[in-house]
């Protein structure tokens, strides 16, 4: 088969932060065809938008529902084949339920739902439907990432001892300091964030990473929480301990008032014989440490890197690919899974990662609660 995956788009609107990278993930290997969906809950704006990029309006509909309803009505050949869910975090959970219902595949913004029993029925339900379900966890995709995962799997480092996460922003420093602009943030509304803003917007991302490029689990953690102001009910910084047995343990350091921070997410894993050192604001380069030995930088485009790597890399050694490009790797994995082709496992994060996600969550706010507290995960 080698048409076009029909892609429809659920959020992502002009006035979105994320929707302009799928838009152009979706379209870097060629795979996809953007054929409609409901950007904006304005009509008005949905159907400018719309226009603007260039999407026929007969199928931008004015709401989900009637979505739901007119695509059903297609014959399968015409349908749209997997659904991209973009919008703030309260509508992933009733989206992707509708949407699994019915049998499309799913590609859902992270935090996948806002409690973890929901994202547990989502994944009840995809095994019955047994359709792809993609949760973009987007950094992934980068394919020095990708190098330190193979690698720490084949031994590069031995047996991990220690790991360090540091996802440090500061944008909502302006924003927690004027009590009337703190109420107009969805993230920090807990009716459409969910349960958490930093945890579950940035903490959620180092999770997934150190589970991700370790390829071990998680077992405890212990939190310490900063709210900020008494009236502010949503998290917008953390420091979280996580163990993964009595000989591995870590640190996951997440914050949103680390001031004047821009997006500095770095992932140092250490072993008994070697570390990596990889920074998402420099994501070309990653860092490997040995002992004993000089430090090297591995950059991508190169043929003694893993093969995963290699294909997430599409221009020869030298030319910065950076988000865009990881989320289209993820994109380019979840069009093999439907397509049925074969793709190596980590190709794109899937709905175990995305529950996995919803339970951390809960689990660091259940420590912070009880008075930072060791609980199992
Ligand atoms: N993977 C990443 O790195 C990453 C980065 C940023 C955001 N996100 C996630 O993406 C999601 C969206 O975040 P954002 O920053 O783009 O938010 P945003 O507020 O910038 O954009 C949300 C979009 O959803 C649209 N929308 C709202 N309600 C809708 C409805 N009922 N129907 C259709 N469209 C609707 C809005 O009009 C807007 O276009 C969040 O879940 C967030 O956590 C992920």
């Amino acid at each position: 088969m080698n048409h076009k995956i029909r892609l429809g788009i659920l959020g992502g609107g002009g006035d979105s932060l994320i929707g302009g990278v799928h838009r152009i993930a979706s379209n870097m290997f060629d795979r996809y065809q953007i054929v409609g969906g409901c950007f904006n809950p304005n009509p008005t704006e949905n159907n400018e938008f719309a226009a603007h990029i260039g999407i026929p309006l007969n199928r931008v509909y004015d709401n989900f529902d009637l979505l739901i309803e007119e695509e059903m009505k297609l014959p399968e050949a015409e349908r749209m084949e997997v659904i991209s869910v973009l919008t703030p975090n309260f509508l992933h959970f009733p989206m992707a339920k509708k949407l699994l219902e019915h049998g499309f595949n799913v590609i859902c913004e992270k935090p996948l739902t806002t409690t973890s029993a929901e994202a547990l029925e989502l994944e009840k339900m995809q095994a019955e439907k047994q359709v792809v379900f993609a949760v973009t966890y987007t950094y992934t995709g980068y394919p020095m990432v990708r190098q330190m995962k193979q690698m720490i799997a084949a031994g590069a480092i031995g047996n991990v001892q220690k790991v360090d996460l540091q996802y440090y922003q500061g944008w909502i420093n302006p924003i927690i300091h004027d009590t009337h602009q703190r109420k107009t943030v969805w993230r920090l509304d807990p009716d459409k964030g969910g349960m958490s803003c930093c945890v579950g917007d940035i903490g959620t991302h180092a999770f997934d990473m150190v589970e991700y490029v370790t390829n071990l689990r998680v077992k405890q953690l212990l939190a310490d929480l900063n709210y900020r102001y008494p009236d502010n009910q949503m998290d917008v910084d953390g420091t979280i301990l996580v163990r993964f047995s009595d000989y591995c343990k870590g640190v996951l350091r997440v914050s949103q008032i680390a001031t004047a921070e821009e997006n500095n997410f770095t992932v140092q894993i250490y072993g008994e014989t070697g570390g990596f050192k990889w920074s998402q604001e420099n994501p070309n380069y990653l860092t490997y440490l040995q002992e004993g030995k000089p430090m090297q930088v591995l950059k991508p485009g190169y043929d003694f890197l893993s093969d995963f790597a290699k294909e997430a890399t599409k221009l020869p050694p030298g030319h910065p690919e950076g988000m865009y490009d990881a989320m289209g790797n993820i994109y380019n994995g979840v069009a093999k899974a439907i397509r049925g082709e074969k793709f190596t496992h980590g190709s794109f994060p899937d709905l175990e990662e995305g529950v996995r996600g919803m339970h951390f969550i809960e689990k660091v706010l259940e420590s912070h609660k009880n008075g930072n507290v060791w609980v199992n995960l």
